[in-house]
Formats: C-alpha cells, structure tokens, sequence
C-alpha cells in the first residue's frame, strides 16, 4: 500500500447522513467544545443533489469551499462519499451522464444497451471501470468535489450494489469490455471496486499532484490497498460484533490490507456506553478510525452517551494521537514492506503454537500488546503472553512471558502491553494531526532480559508525495548507537535507534525530531 497522509490515521466523525452544513460546523464545534480530537467529518449521500454523483444539493449546502475553509480552520478535512451508480437522466440536465453516455462508458449487455439497474438516485447506469479512457475521465469527474477542498473520498456501494435485482440473475446479460474481450460480468464483478478504487485514486493524482490520495472502499479484492482503506461495512452495534474486530482486522492484514477499520461503535442498532468504550478501546488502534452510525439510528457521537462514557472515548482517543510517532512509523513499515500495523499474535510469535488460535489480542507493529474486552459486563479476562519480558503499559510493571494470566478489566481499562526489547516514540495529546509538531517526542526504553532495546522512527512531511521520490537511501543503520541513518536532507527518514543499558522501564533518548505537518 501507499504511505497514507497523516490526517487520516487521526479520529474521524461520520454519519448517514450529517445535513445541512450548519450541522457540520455545529458536530465540529461540539468536537472542539468537549475537547476531543477530531482530523476529519465525512459527508453521506444526503450532501449530492438527488443523490447525483458529482454533484451538491444547493440548499443543504450552498457553499461547500466556504465550508471546507471554515473546517480547515479548525484542523478538520471533509471526505465526501461517492457511488458507482450514476443517475440515470436521458431527458437531459445531468452532465456526468450525458458525457458517460456519449463516450460509451458504461456498461453494456449483449445486445449493446446500456444496463440500466437501482440504487440510491433511482435508475442508475454504471461505469465500465475497465476500459482505461472511462477510468480517467471518472477520476476527472473528483474536480467538483477537490475543487471545493474535499479532502477524500469514500467510495460504497462498490460491489456493485443493485437495488433492481440483488440475486444477480439480471446482471447475466452483461459484458465488460476487458480490452475488447468482453467477458462475462460473472468473470470480472469482483475487480469492479478495484477498478473504481485504481480510477479514483489516479484521479485524484492528478488532481492534487503533491497530496498522497486517500480514498476509502467497501468491496474489494486482491491489490485493493494499492489504492483504497478497507472498512467492514454495516457492522451492527453489538458486542458479538465488536468481537469480530480483531480476528477481521488480523486477517485483512495478512491479505495485504493494512489499513483498516470498522465503524464505531457499530453501524446498525443503538448500542450502548459500555459498547462505545469498548469500541474505542480497540478502533484506538485500527489504522482506520472513524465513528458512522445508520440513517435511522440513535447519534453516536462521543457525548451522545453521558460524561462517563465520553471521558473514556476521550481518554483513548488522545492515547492514539500521543501514539501517532510510533503508529505512523509503523505503518511506513506497512508501506514498505507489506507488513501490517495490526497483527495476530501468530505473526510476531510464529515458533510459539500457542498463539496459532489466539483472535482476542493483537499485536501493533512489534511492540505493543492488546487484549481488549468484546462482552458485555466482563471485568476479567485471561491474558496470553508470548516468551520474553513484558511491561504493562499504565503501570510500567514488569511481567515474565510464557504464562497466561487473569487480569482486571474495569471498563476504562485495555490490557496494553510493551513487549521487552522495543522503544516506543510517543508525542503529546492534540486536537488533531496538525495541531502542533511532535515536540517533545519522547522515546521510551523497555528493555529485554539482557538490557538491550530497539526501535525506529519516521518522520517526513506527512502530505506529499516525495517520500516515493526521496526514500531515505541508506537502509536502517543496525549498529547499536542511536541516530540518522539518513541522509540530513532528504525529505523522509527513519531513524533506528538502540539502547543497551540498565533495567530501567522508561527513560529519554537523546534524539531530537523534525515534525511533520
Ligand atoms: C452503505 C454504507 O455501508 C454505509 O456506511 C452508508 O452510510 C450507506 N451506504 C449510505 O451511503
């Protein structure tokens, strides 16, 4: 996958569907107000004029630049949602569709008509994503939205869905173009979204040549992460679901998915407190996180749920943002390598069988731990920890590996844990990615058996490009001593740095940091 811009590895707020924009400043503001952090607000269906894709309903949103400069100004980007489906509107009016049309861009049946199927805007027609021409002109249509400062896009309903005929029998008649080949829809209906994700990801390339793309998908398929974060979909707001979290996320991963998440607290259903805090113990470190909720649903907003609650959304909330050096730094190694953030414990453990069944704790990159709690009123559970030393996150207390231990959980607790041997960058809490530079990074030091600690850290502009230009030539010096094994100008770097000394649980590391916007 691509290195993902910094803000969207921040908290981000959704709902089906926030309307007119005075309620989007007024859920930016509350943001602001009850000082939770916030990096992004994502507009549902109900901000496009009919559900037109490419478009904006004029009375619900007049001034939709207006609004993007006013949340900017408070650190706060806009994701917009866009469809497959494009309005079907042959008496004129539309221009996405007249154009489509007249390029024959949309997909055909065997008798050379257009397919004609149903989703949100009534009759829709859809693009044949496999035809390169219509892959660029619909990664141009994204001007109407990046014009108006939109900072991604979501993309849903990806599948494709078809409200017309959902058993597919329908759909038999119809043939991608597959350069000339016309194959079957049945040969070729998983790549749509794959299609539709490569062709809005290059199109916002070249719409914003020096910002890295972020677009979300639901459906997908094999090389999705090249251009697209996966979220689970309608999750629905109960704990079985939240259980479901960790063993989707893991498995993703190994499939090459690293950036992933899941709605919080769950998108279907009311939930209640004890779910949010949960869900937000867990979504703290999923890559992609962001709180949605169903049209018909109760808000879930953070202080929806009663100051108890909130404080505890708060509280792991900001533990995120302060994480963001060694979070960033690991998913750069994603990015890199394959290697996701979110990990099963067979993955870093693999010599150690006991971890092959294991789908209630996870590892974040190398050095951290979880084991969170996904039922209903439970205030103990069993921790499973691999050989070697481990620290407990909140208390510093050291705990042997190779055991299985009973824990407390009360509701404001996740068991979190350092593996020995790491060094963990950390920044202050802040209000979003951009809010200040990671200034003081601190650098804690949990030692191994025999006293001795690695770890890295990456840094570059957080926005842009250049790292894929400029990638830090040296590779990771691995020499003991702390320090750049970059080149000092080059626009990204990853510092690796090791420590060999005493047994104590936490303390600075001389290195200092440039930060990222
Ligand atoms: C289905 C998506 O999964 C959901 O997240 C979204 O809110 C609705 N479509 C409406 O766009």
């Amino acid at each position: 996958m691509p290195l993902p811009p910094l803000w969207s590895l921040g908290h981000q707020q959704s709902r089906y569907s926030y309307y007119p924009d005075k309620l989007v400043e007024h859920i930016a503001d509350q943001y602001r107000a009850h000082d939770l952090p916030l990096d992004v607000i994502h507009l549902d269906i109900h901000y496009m004029d009919g559900y037109r894709v490419f478009t904006w309903d004029k009375s619900r949103f007049p001034d939709p630049a207006g609004l993007a400069r006013s949340l900017a100004a408070k650190g706060i980007r806009l994701v917009t949602i866009v469809d497959p489906g494009v309005k079907f509107q042959p008496e004129g009016g539309y221009t996405p569709y007249d154009e489509g049309l007249a390029k024959n861009f949309y997909l055909k049946q065997t008798d050379g008509s257009v397919y004609v199927g149903e989703v949100w805007p009534g009759k829709s027609v859809f693009v044949d994503y496999t035809k390169e021409d219509a892959r660029r002109w619909w990664g141009e249509q994204h001007r109407a939205l990046t014009a108006a400062g939109v900072a991604g896009i979501w993309t849903d309903m990806n599948e494709p869905a078809d409200f017309r005929d959902p058993s597919g029998k329908l759909h038999e008649n119809i043939r991608f173009d597959d350069l000339g080949q016309h194959t079957p829809y049945n040969g070729l209906r998983n790549t749509f979204a794959l299609n539709m994700a490569r062709a809005t990801y290059e199109g916002l390339q070249r719409l914003q040549p020096d910002r890295r793309p972020f677009v979300i998908t639901r459906a997908g398929y094999a090389g999705i992460q090249r251009y697209a974060v996966k979220w689970t979909g309608d999750n629905n707001a109960t704990f079985a679901s939240l259980s479901l979290n960790v063993p989707m996320f893991a498995s993703l991963g190994l499939s090459g998915e690293a950036f992933v998440g899941a709605d919080i607290p769950g998108f279907i259903g009311r939930g209640d407190g004890e779910l949010l805090a949960r869900s937000y113990q867990i979504a703290a470190f999923s890559p992609f996180f962001r709180n949605h909720t169903a049209i018909d649903s109760y808000d879930k907003e953070p202080w929806r749920f009663g100051a108890y609650y909130e404080d505890i959304a708060r509280k792991f909330i900001k533990l995120r943002y302060a994480l963001l050096p060694f979070i960033y730094t690991t998913m750069e190694e994603a990015a890199r390598t394959g290697v996701p953030l979110f990990r099963p414990l067979v993955l870093n453990f693999q010599d150690d069988e006991n971890t092959a069944t294991i789908d209630d704790q996870f590892m974040v990159g190398d050095a951290l731990l979880a084991a969170p709690v996904t039922r209903a009123a439970q205030r103990e559970r069993e921790v499973y920890f691999p050989a070697g030393t481990w620290f407990d996150y909140w208390s510093g207390a050291i705990i042997a590996g190779g055991q299985m231990r009973s824990v407390a959980v009360p509701l404001d607790h996740l068991p979190l844990y350092v593996r020995g041997g790491s060094i963990v960058p950390s920044t202050v809490a802040m209000r979003h990615t951009g809010e200040k530079p990671w200034n003081p990074l601190r650098f804690d030091v949990y030692p191994d058996a025999h006293g001795a600690a690695t770890g890295s850290l990456y840094e570059d502009d957080g926005l842009s490009p250049a790292y894929q230009r400029a990638r830090c030539a040296a590779p990771p010096s691995p020499s003991p001593t702390a320090g750049s094994a970059c080149a000092p100008r080059a626009p990204s770097s990853r510092r690796r740095a090791s420590s060999r000394s005493s047994s104590t649980a936490s303390r600075p590391m001389p290195c200092s940091s440039t930060a990222p916007r």
